[in-house]
């Protein structure tokens, strides 16, 4: 039965390593991925990367619909292949920075290869909403946060709330 993990925040390192690629999908992957899902949905999101739950490997589940089956990702090893040069300026917030939100350029469309949760390799062209959701679970898995691409006006407002998110915690 799946059940819903602890959520890391801001200030965690495991927020900002590289995450490791699945070499081999092993047996245990489908427990993860469903693990994973049951948090998404429990903490109210529509995408969340493995470093998220504490777990540095490339994975991700993605559902611009939470609940609906049909729209749900579960994705092994995504990387980027084609984008659009076109950018879409778009609020967004992340489950590990609670309480902030804000205006993030992304990509209008992107195109991505990775392995379903069989190993099976799956090519996506994903565009508005789900385009958006990609390339912020992407990020995770190189250790990078929206934050980090707010603007620096914008970026130095949030300053003293980052600082309480991450305050306690070993850096
Ligand atoms: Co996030």
């Amino acid at each position: 039965m799946a059940k819903p993990l602890g959520m890391r925040t801001y200030g965690d390192t495991v927020l900002r390593a590289r995450s490791e690629r699945v070499a081999s999908i092993e047996s245990d992957l489908a427990e993860l991925l469903g693990d994973m899902v049951e948090t998404m949905y429990a903490e109210g999101g529509v995408g969340l990367a493995a470093p998220q739950i504490g777990v540095s490997r490339q994975i991700a589940v993605i559902n611009p619909e939470p609940g609906n089956e049909a729209t749900l990702l579960k994705m092994v090893n995504p990387r980027i292949v084609a984008a659009s040069d076109e950018l879409e300026v778009k609020e967004e917030g992340c489950l590990s920075v609670p309480g902030i939100r804000g205006e993030i350029p992304r990509h209008a469309w992107v195109e991505i290869v990775y392995q379903n949760e069989k190993g099976v390799e799956r090519r996506l062209r994903a565009e508005g909403l789900l385009a958006r959701i990609v390339q912020h679970e992407l990020d995770h898995l190189n250790g990078v946060l929206f934050i980090d691409r707010l603007s620096l006006a914008k970026r130095a407002l949030i300053k003293p709330k980052l600082r309480n998110l991450a305050g306690g915690k070993e850096r």
